[in-house]
């Protein structure tokens, strides 16, 4: 074997902001120059004209634009009157913010283990969990592909609790709900969006939205986002300051326009890796992600699991292939909540997934060269 610079035949980074940047440079420069003109950074035409863009994307009559998609957790969960004691059942396997913002309105993440196939949150296992102090419901749509949500709503109808989504990762998502397809964040009482750079609408920094459709809720975050104020030094309730700015807002209508472009482009590379995975015989070492017939995935990640995934990151890595662990550890088992009791061994499904999931690079610039390199090289790997 030679040395591992020698190795590297081509390089395919996670992620390419600057290829997309390259593609819409004049637009972007534009809407940021007319912004620059106006010197309206806060608040102001261009937030609330991205808002209904959004609001309208979605499928929501609302759209609230706020610092984050972790604001826009944390928001969404006070506007439904989440507060201290109180529980909320979530998904163990998730970026920390689904769990954070919970925690930080002194309530209590319950975790529910999660499907093997979808990674995202089991529907079946919602009732066991749920007691008195229940107080709403925050499915995760995971790495594109919206949580089995019917069932998710069915319970939360049946208890009278609030359904967050947290839609993070998933603007465009699809579900299928009574034979009509609707967008995440539109399903439950509030969608959560972020835009942090690498999220199919990535900002130029950090960025986050909530949808609704419920004019009060609408009302809340709105309050919630500046101190809790809707006249100048008149505060109804204490709140935060939490917003999105003109300059991201103007960035994000550009590329708004072009989303569905770049979400079509991440389909046809992900069909691609399933054809190019699917031909391979791995013997179960690779199994590539299943989408349900309920979803069409807008493939923010194209996430295998895999046999001796560690050694297959660092043998890619050699060859100048980036990959990802999203998650290494679930959130059940984060040392931040060791006093909730949770042991290795809880929630098996999760914590499997955590041993075993790798996200191959995948944005819509991705070549076909590329991706036959991928698979080639994680051909090689299973055949030493
Ligand atoms: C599932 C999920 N929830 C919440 C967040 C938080 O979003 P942000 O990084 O914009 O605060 C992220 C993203 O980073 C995420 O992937």
């Amino acid at each position: 074997m030679g040395t591992k610079t020698s190795t590297i035949a081509m390089k395919v980074p996670s992620v390419d902001l600057r290829a997309q940047y390259a593609d819409i440079r004049e637009e972007i420069q534009a809407a940021l120059q007319e912004v620059l003109e106006s010197q309206q950074f806060i608040f102001g035409p261009k937030v609330e004209q991205f808002e209904q863009e959004m609001a309208r994307y979605c499928g929501t009559q609302y759209g609230v634009g706020v610092a984050s998609g972790t604001d826009a957790l944390l928001l969404s969960l006070k506007a439904v009157g989440v507060g201290p004691g109180d529980e909320v059942i979530t998904s163990p396997f998730s970026f920390f913010a689904t769990a954070g913002a919970i925690h930080n309105l002194g309530a209590v993440p319950v975790f529910v283990d999660i499907q093997p196939d979808t990674f995202n949150l089991n529907p079946e296992l919602i009732e066991a969990k749920r007691t008195a102090r229940t107080k709403a419901l925050l499915p995760v749509h995971l790495f594109g592909q919206c949580a089995d949500m019917k069932p998710v709503l069915d319970i939360a109808r049946h208890h009278g609790l609030p359904v967050i989504e947290d839609a993070a990762q998933s603007i465009g998502a699809e579900y299928c709900l009574d034979g009509l397809w609707h967008k995440a964040g539109s399903l439950g009482d509030l969608g959560c969006i972020s835009f942090f750079p690498s999220k199919n609408l990535g900002a130029f920094g950090d960025g986050g939205l909530v949808v609704t459709g419920r004019q009060e809720l609408d009302d809340q975050v709105r309050l919630l986002r500046f101190h809790g104020g809707r006249t100048k030094y008149v505060h109804e309730r204490v709140g935060y300051n939490s917003r999105l700015d003109a300059l991201q807002a103007a960035v994000l209508s550009v590329k708004l326009k072009h989303l569905d472009r770049w979400v079509e482009a991440r389909r046809a590379h992900a069909a691609t890796y399933d054809r190019l995975l699917g031909a391979s015989a791995w013997d179960s070492a690779v199994v590539p992600p299943l989408i349900r017939d309920y979803a069409k995935s807008v493939f923010n990640q194209y996430v295998i699991r895999c046999h001796r995934r560690d050694a297959l990151k660092e043998f890619l890595e050699e060859r100048g292939i980036s990959t990802a662990v999203y998650y290494p550890v679930p959130l059940h088992l984060q040392p931040c909540f060791n006093d909730l009791g949770y042991k290795a061994g809880d929630l098996p499904v999760a914590e499997k997934a955590c041993r075993e999931v790798l996200a191959l690079p995948i944005y819509p610039e991705l070549t076909e060269e590329m991706q036959n390199y991928v698979v080639t090289q994680i051909r090689d790997f299973y055949r030493k």
